[in-house]
């Protein structure tokens, strides 16, 4: 496959705005979008949240990886990926060997304001008061932002406050693959 036509990965906490900008990145760049989850939902005939609930966390990560290595080999695609996808296995490494991989950073205060107005269910999210939630999410991406480091390139997206600031990130993805190519 030549560089050129390399799939692009979005990495990063949940409601980091992967999707949103994923999208966006793709119609500007005519590609096609995927997302891992809806992936994974279309080849296994079964929701997410169904998926954890009836089979277990570890259950869905093996079948994460799998369907990652399907995924991330399509030609000129945008993959945007689960929050979970770089911390589990070697997946960070395999995504930098066969992808190009941008890291959409947020603070916990900016994934938060996201989730409140986020309609997707999220089983490691689900039940926790607003406090709880904040608590968790600190917590987790301290111990995540080794993997979504790994990525070959960082962009904040703190400036997604409102949706205006898409093209923005979008623009930030598309400079620096000017600077590449
Ligand atoms: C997860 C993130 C979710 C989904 C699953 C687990 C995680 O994807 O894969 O609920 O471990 O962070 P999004 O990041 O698209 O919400």
């Amino acid at each position: 496959m030549t560089n050129e036509a390399k799939c692009i990965i979005l990495v990063g906490y949940m409601c980091a705005g992967k999707t949103t900008v994923g999208k966006a990145l793709a119609k500007k760049m005519g590609r096609t979008f995927y997302d891992l989850d809806w992936y994974i939902e279309e080849r296994f005939h079964s929701k997410v949240p169904k998926i954890f609930a009836e089979q277990g966390e570890e259950r869905f990560r093996d079948l994460e990886r799998r369907m990652l290595h399907e995924a991330a080999e399509f030609e000129n695609i945008v993959l945007s990926c689960g929050g979970g996808t770089p911390c589990f296995f070697d997946n960070m490494e395999y995504m930098n060997q066969v992808a190009e991989t941008y890291y959409l950073k947020a603070t916990p205060e900016t994934i938060c304001s996201h989730l409140k107005i986020s309609k997707g269910e999220r089983p490691l999210l689900k039940g926790k008061s607003p406090e709880e939630l904040y608590e968790f999410v600190s917590q987790q991406l301290q111990e995540r932002s080794q993997f979504y480091e790994k990525a070959q390139h960082i962009i904040d997206v703190n400036v997604l406050d409102n949706f205006d600031k898409i093209d923005f990130v979008v623009d930030e993805i598309l400079k620096i693959r000017g600077l590449k190519d």
